[in-house]
């Protein structure tokens, strides 16, 4: 039986896997960090790192009495070298983002008399070639800052493969080690570029295990262990900083409607859905923010029956998307509204979609893409105009020997044809039923 991700909320202090140290206190043994953190003893001074000062006091004792409480304590632990590579690290990450430009808003040929346009945010544009890149731009700057991530020590990431590959990219640009922890399953292209960054893959035969033996694998090496499932929601500034929402906002401003009636994403961590409910809520916007969830996926099931323990048999088929448990970073009271996509649809989607705009994309896009259609078809059957936006959150480059490939879908008993005959009849009136 698969644990439940939420059992319940605890959102400052991370999951301490194993009985493992958190990352909270990485760095401190700990009888260092217990003593540190309430009124310090004079035992903490040996324990903590050899770096560090420590500067006894009035009222300090060099007995081992823990339960003596000290007036004055000053400990420092100040590391001038580890501060000069800490800001090299977030220079480089933060020049990173300087040299990138802003990914496109592309416009869906829909017909024009429908009144309703549908734009498609191209996030396959990032360097990494994924919407993960900002959240690995992000984690990496969350775990820096926090003091997570350690010259020479390695950053673990359990991941279904866009995330690892740009994590892999951002952490060979600090020049950390870099392992991704992924399920055997995971598509050979995001393999070979995990590997092209410089990051080594260790796979796991149930995708389940993936959080546990990361976590084993980052404390075994005194790495990090990055846990995108319950850091994604935490790590983006989802005020602004130009991230995914602020941008399709100023992208929008010039078009007939401005404001979409709806957003549509998908939910890996949940992170990119957080981001933008959380900034159409703190910027006054009317705008609906919908998630199209696949099947096997515990995202649905948790959201409509305010069950954060739901979970599912089997894992998801659409790579990137869809948990067999409801992940921490996903936060389903900020979701207006949540639709079932049958994976057949979504890959019919991408079909159509390499039809209407020559481009291939992943089926997370095209989960997302069909959802968009049937809202599509509801605005325009209820007599409504307006806008909606939805993502492409990778290339399809990267699913040639799966989704775009007929052998895989008839391996994987999976029949398209009822899906883009609907889909060619929605084109022509409109319905998509
Ligand atoms: C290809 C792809 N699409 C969509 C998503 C969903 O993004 P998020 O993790 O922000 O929910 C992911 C997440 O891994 C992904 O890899």
């Amino acid at each position: 039986m698969l644990p439940a991700a939420r059992p319940e909320k605890a959102p400052d202090l991370p999951r301490q896997p194993c009985g493992r140290l958190s990352n909270l206190w990485r760095g401190c043994s700990a009888p260092a960090r217990l003593l540190s953190r309430s009124t310090v003893g004079a035992s903490c001074v040996g324990a903590v790192a050899s770096s560090q000062k420590s500067h006894k006091l009035e009222g300090m004792t060099d007995s081992h009495d823990h339960t003596k409480v000290l007036t004055e304590v000053d400990i420092d632990r100040y590391d001038p070298e580890a501060r000069k590579w800490l800001t090299g690290a977030i220079r480089a990450v933060k020049s990173d983002a300087n040299r990138s430009s802003d990914t496109h808003l592309l416009h869906v040929p829909l017909p024009s008399d429908w009144g309703i346009d549908l734009y498609l945010k191209d996030e396959s544009s990032h360097p990494t070639g994924s919407l993960k890149h900002r959240l690995a731009r992000s984690l990496f700057l969350h775990a820096l800052c926090n003091g997570w991530i350690r010259p020479g020590r390695p950053v673990v990431e359990a991941s279904s493969g866009s995330t690892a590959v740009s994590e892999a990219y951002f952490a060979q640009l600090i020049g950390v080690p870099f392992i991704a922890v992924m399920a055997r399953s995971t598509s050979a292209q995001k393999i070979a570029l995990i590997e092209f960054y410089g990051g080594t893959c260790h796979f796991v035969d149930n995708a389940n295990e993936v959080y546990e033996v990361a976590a084993d694998l980052a404390a075994e090496s005194g790495g990090h262990y990055m846990d995108q499932f319950t850091y994604a929601e935490r790590a983006t500034d989802w005020r602004g900083n130009n991230n995914i929402a602020e941008s399709i906002f100023d992208q929008m401003s010039s078009e007939t409607h401005p404001e979409p009636s709806w957003i549509i994403a998908t939910a890996g961590t949940g992170g990119t859905s957080a981001t933008l409910a959380r900034y159409v809520r703190y910027t006054g916007r009317a705008t609906g923010i919908c998630v199209a969830d696949p099947d096997n996926s515990a995202f649905f099931a948790g959201w409509r029956d305010h069950d954060p323990s739901a979970t599912t048999d089997q894992g998801s088929r659409i790579e990137g998307i869809g948990r067999q448990r409801v992940e921490a970073s996903f936060i389903p009271s900020s979701i207006d509204r949540m639709m079932h996509v049958p994976d057949a649809a979504a890959i019919a989607s991408i079909q159509l979609l390499e039809t209407l705009m020559g481009r291939r994309a992943g089926a997370s896009t095209g989960t997302g893409l069909w959802a968009a259609f049937r809202i599509v078809s509801q605005m325009k059957a209820a007599g409504q105009t307006g806008s909606l936006v939805a993502l492409i959150c990778d290339p399809g480059e990267r699913y040639l020997d799966k989704y775009y490939s007929q052998d895989w879908l008839t391996e994987a008993g999976i029949d398209t044809v009822p899906f883009r005959e609907r889909l060619a009849d929605f084109m022509t009136s409109g319905r998509l039923d």
